[in-house]
């Protein structure tokens, strides 16, 4: 049993393999966080929490003279506003009276096998004989009758709980909702750093640790999007944590929208720390009867470093949250020709490119922006989905039977949420688009942004999505979202309503994908904003993998998909070889270096054939084959980062498979300098008793040498040197 209640003390307690996570009702009924950490068994932590008068912190009226009872200052399951707890809360409300607090005290519980689900959300499933389970805990404020159920999944074997809220309108008047966290977690002792990764477009999810310090350290995004700009996952590590050893809490978002993520040490140096959808402008109506259902956030801890906190989410946003038939196995190697030809193009030559491309092994042509309308720049034709016949004569069919024909697998770009002012879209509905009456609307790509909160936006586009998949054997979709959201209004919500739109915009967008993935279930999508201005969990539910940045330079994709890897699985990241000098950065970096950085992700191609040197070919060629050979090591291997590009002028990583019988080492340079020391590396997750051969050579070294030793390479002296060595465990 992974959930174990004390009907006598009101205790909760939650263990996975190697983690405890446990809470009490106490004897007012208010809800004590008293533990999450490292394992351990039959043990009541609430003498961890020990009353003291703190001063000007103030008591609830069931207290009575004990002036030591402060929900002020004791850790909390999930802190309201208005209680005497002044630090940030997790949800607050406004009650048909205008005052703004929430009661919550205990009322009940229930225990079910198997993990719940979310209506209309993003959430981990249990499909995989995991043998996950579910507590609820239901509390209630008596005034207001406001009901809240806390909710968590657990996930044994990986070390992951799932935490949601589902709050319940009892009562008999209209309640309005501001902020609704989807798990907070009060840390009553130790040292903690932050990291999280922000970003820009073309640079995202970099990595920052910082110290956690007295006052509010936030993150999160308006954008109504999770963003380029802060990614939805947090770590709180001890200050001594590293990739290896030491204490790490992990929180991730299951949501596609905006978002914050809140840490705050209080007085006392407890730390506390939210996560959930943005608070921002929410005015969510709730009338009695109703219910409003959060997003889940999915928390981990590691107490052996980062890298083993990566491990548990890689393995659960495997097996849990991607779904569809492209879920474990590997996916195409595609050529996508934007950066070949951004919209200049026609069927001749994406023919020629992908005649090119099938002779090196690359297996599917992904058409990108283009192709329907009249588009020929960013300035028009999103929301008509038609083919523009001028560059591809005759329709889809003809152009997609060509290429498959050459044996070679057809994908296409979508861009649906979107509308250009000139298009035939927008000309007849320019009320569909978020636009604030009697304003302007903000443009951004030329473009404005349709009310997925409709549901005949969503049936608009759903047909329209069909109708071009329908059309032909397209077996790709790469689902694109360029521009962060504004105009913040919805011609068909009342007055009251509007500070619903941001959350129901989400809403929409994932009913329209569940139904597009579900009508094509072996269609292979692949997520996108602006390369990684939408990476999450949320997507990843419908889109197994995410083009991880429109930045395909080598180099600076080492901190990108360093960043990615502390949450997301290598399977999920959208990856691709592109031409030199780069579009992005003007860097011009060795084949081999730009093939290693694909390679750990879903592999591709993103540069014109036709200008490639028969040399290049070759060389390609080689590359394509290797990956093939080692995609299962890359895709299922567990993850291990053996340096930052951060702190060091090279990155290494390695991908170790769970029977430890192989694993691949990957080493790129970002710069060089003269007279360097040898790179010397510490290899992980090996067999220390087993001997591994490395690549070619002869002789083996056992895995406690590799480890512990190490292994040391000559300092390169040419540029961007990289290498990629396969470790196999030699057998007598
Ligand atoms: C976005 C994507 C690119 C490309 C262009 C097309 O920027 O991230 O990969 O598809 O749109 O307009």
């Amino acid at each position: 049993m992974a959930i174990i209640i004390d009907d006598v003390n009101r205790l909760f307690t939650l263990h996975t393999q190697n983690t405890t996570y446990q809470f009490k009702a106490d004897s007012f009924g208010f809800l004590l966080h008293l533990y999450y950490g490292k394992r351990i068994d039959n043990q009541n932590m609430d003498y961890l929490i020990i009353p003291v008068d703190r001063g000007f912190s103030g008591n609830p009226n069931d207290a009575g003279d004990d002036r030591t009872y402060s929900l002020d200052t004791f850790p909390l399951e999930y802190p309201t506003e208005g209680t005497g707890d002044f630090r940030p809360p997790a949800l607050a409300v406004t009650n048909p009276d205008g005052s703004r607090i929430a009661d919550l005290r205990y009322h009940t519980y229930t225990v079910v096998d198997g993990k719940y689900s979310l209506p209309g959300l993003p959430a981990l499933y249990d499909d995989t004989g995991e043998a996950a389970e579910t507590l609820v805990v239901t509390l209630r404020d008596a005034v207001s009758g406001l009901e809240v159920e806390l909710m968590y999944g657990v996930f044994s074997k990986t070390d992951i709980i799932t935490r949601a809220v589902r709050v319940h309108n009892a009562g008999t008047g209209n309640i309005t909702l501001r902020r609704v966290m989807s798990a907070s977690l009060d840390i009553q002792y130790g040292q903690w750093d932050i990291i999280h990764f922000h970003g820009r477009h073309n640079m995202e999810r970099q990595f920052e640790r910082g110290s956690v310090t007295h006052g509010i350290t936030a993150v999160g995004s308006r954008r109504g999007t999770s963003s380029h700009q802060h990614n939805p996952f947090i770590i709180l590590c001890g200050n001594d944590a590293t990739e290896y050893s030491g204490s790490c809490y992990g929180v991730n978002l299951v949501y596609s929208g905006g978002f914050l993520a809140q840490v705050e040490q209080d007085q006392n140096n407890l730390v506390r720390m939210n996560m959930g959808m943005s608070d921002d402008g929410l005015n969510w109506q709730l009338p009695p009867g109703d219910s409003f259902v959060s997003p889940e956030a999915v928390i981990s801890f590691s107490s052996n470093g980062l890298s083993q906190l990566s491990h548990n989410y890689h393995t659960v946003y495997r097996n849990n949250l991607c779904r569809g038939k492209y879920k474990l196995c590997r996916r195409p190697i595609i050529i996508n020709n934007w950066e070949a030809t951004y919209f200049d193009f026609d069927s001749d030559m994406l023919t020629q490119i992908a005649t090119d491309a099938a002779e090196l092994g690359v297996e599917m042509l992904v058409m990108d922006d283009g192709w329907f309308g009249k588009r020929d720049s960013d300035t028009s034709s999103l929301g008509d989905w038609t083919v523009n016949l001028d560059k591809i004569p005759g329709g889809l069919a003809p152009l997609v039977e060509q290429i498959n024909a050459l044996g070679m697998k057809f994908g296409i770009w979508v861009e649906p949420e979107m509308v250009s002012e000139d298009s035939d879209l927008y000309r007849a509905h320019p009320d569909w688009v978020l636009a604030v009456p009697g304003r302007a609307p903000v443009r951004s790509r030329c473009q404005l942004v349709l009310d997925l909160s409709r549901a005949e936006v969503c049936d608009y586009l759903f047909d329209a999505m069909a109708a071009v998949l329908d059309s032909a054997n397209i077996e790709y979709v790469k689902w694109d979202m360029n521009r962060s959201i504004s105009d913040w209004y919805s011609h068909l919500l009342p007055a009251e309503r509007q500070g619903e739109l941001m959350h129901r915009y989400v809403l929409g967008l994932y009913h329209l994908l569940e139904r597009i993935t579900q009508r094509y279930p072996d269609v292979l999508f692949e997520g996108c904003s602006g390369g990684g201005g939408r990476f999450d969990p949320g997507m990843l539910f419908y889109h197994p993998l995410i083009w991880c940045s429109d930045n395909t330079d080598a180099i600076e994709r080492l901190k990108i998909q360093y960043g990615t890897s502390f949450a997301y699985p290598v399977s999920s990241v959208s990856s691709h070889v592109s031409a030199v000098p780069n579009h992005q950065t003007g860097r011009t970096t060795p084949l081999l270096a730009r093939s290693i950085v694909a390679m750990s992700g879903n592999y591709g191609f993103e540069l014109d054939t036709t200008m490639l040197s028969a040399a290049e070919k070759n060389e390609i060629r080689g590359q394509i084959k290797l990956y093939k050979q080692y995609q299962h090591i890359l895709h299922n291997g567990l993850y291990y980062r053996l340096s930052s590009p951060f702190e060091q002028p090279y990155t290494a990583w390695m991908m170790v498979l769970a029977d430890q019988s192989a694993a691949l080492l990957n080493i790129v340079v970002s710069s060089q300098s003269a007279n360097a020391s040898p790179l010397h590396l510490q290899l992980k997750g090996l067999d220390p008793d087993a001997s591994y051969q490395l690549g070619e050579e002869d002789g083996t070294y056992t895995g406690a040498a590799l480890m512990s030793a190490g292994f040391a390479i000559q300092a390169p002296t040419e540029e961007h040197y990289a290498c990629q060595i396969l470790l196999q465990r030699h057998v007598e």
